[in-house]
């Protein structure tokens, strides 16, 4: 996967894409960030970007006509098929069905806002899919950025050692994950469910199945939901 990253703040990636498992899979070229700083594709002799809102309001729009600049350089090299995302708190709610989505693509272009947007004409333009995080507003999307690229990169097989990681954790299912236990086995007189210790793999899934259910009943009723609907649609 090849992340083209369109940003006022090119000084911020790779950040933290060089640690951990980002950081291996980025050293084995499994994926590759590049950034664009969009300032460069201004024409004007001050290197303007922005101006204000017709209407009026507060803070400053970036200007469609330097975002296409920045959009064509980018996008020449890259065939018909790409993805271009607009990281916005107004967009579609970023989830694992939508991750999923964005990992059918080899090449994906991020468009990292600031100040109070960019140009509407831009995004509509360009067919640009608007993409939130979640329902807050952070100052801009580099920080959003590092989310989404982290979350599709581990979706890469090679990316995670261990398979079987992928298949039980959170979303998968509509349910989050079953809690985890290590050494020691008591600590502070809390003690490790004993079903874990016998080494009985069906008793084991059933319990962990029965703890995911019940968790995410009670922290995400809204999952739970699309889970219940999804075992009767099953049956
Ligand atoms: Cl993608 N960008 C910004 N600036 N704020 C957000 C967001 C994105 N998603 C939620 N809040």
């Amino acid at each position: 996967m090849n992340f083209k990253i369109l940003t006022l703040f090119p000084e911020v990636f790779p950040g933290p894409f060089n640690q951990s498992i980002m950081g291996k899979a980025l050293k084995k070229k499994l994926y590759t960030i590049k950034t664009f700083d969009i300032r460069e594709f201004s024409t004007s002799k001050s290197k303007t970007v922005d101006d204000k809102p017709y209407g009026g309001g507060g803070g400053m729009v970036i200007k469609p006509d330097v975002l296409q600049k920045a959009f064509n350089f980018v996008k020449k090299d890259l065939g018909k098929k790409f993805l271009p995302i607009f990281l916005t708190p107004s967009g579609k709610k970023l989830d694992n069905e939508v991750i999923k989505r964005i990992n059918e693509f080899n090449n994906i272009i991020i468009i990292c806002g600031k100040y109070e947007g960019i140009d509407a004409r831009f995004v509509e333009h360009n067919n640009i899919e608007e993409i939130s995080i979640g329902d807050y507003v952070l100052s801009g999307g580099e920080i959003a950025s590092f989310i989404l690229i982290d979350a599709c990169v581990r979706l890469i097989p090679e990316v995670l050692g261990n398979k079987n990681s992928l298949n039980s954790e959170s979303f998968q299912n509509h349910l989050i994950e079953h809690p985890h236990f290590t050494k020691p086995q008591d600590w502070l007189g809390k003690k490790v469910p004993d079903v874990l210790l016998n080494g009985d793999h069906k008793k084991i899934s059933d319990w962990r199945l029965k703890e995911s259910i019940e968790k995410t009943k009670k922290v995400r009723p809204d999952l739970y939901k699309i889970y219940k609907k999804k075992i009767k649609g099953d049956k």
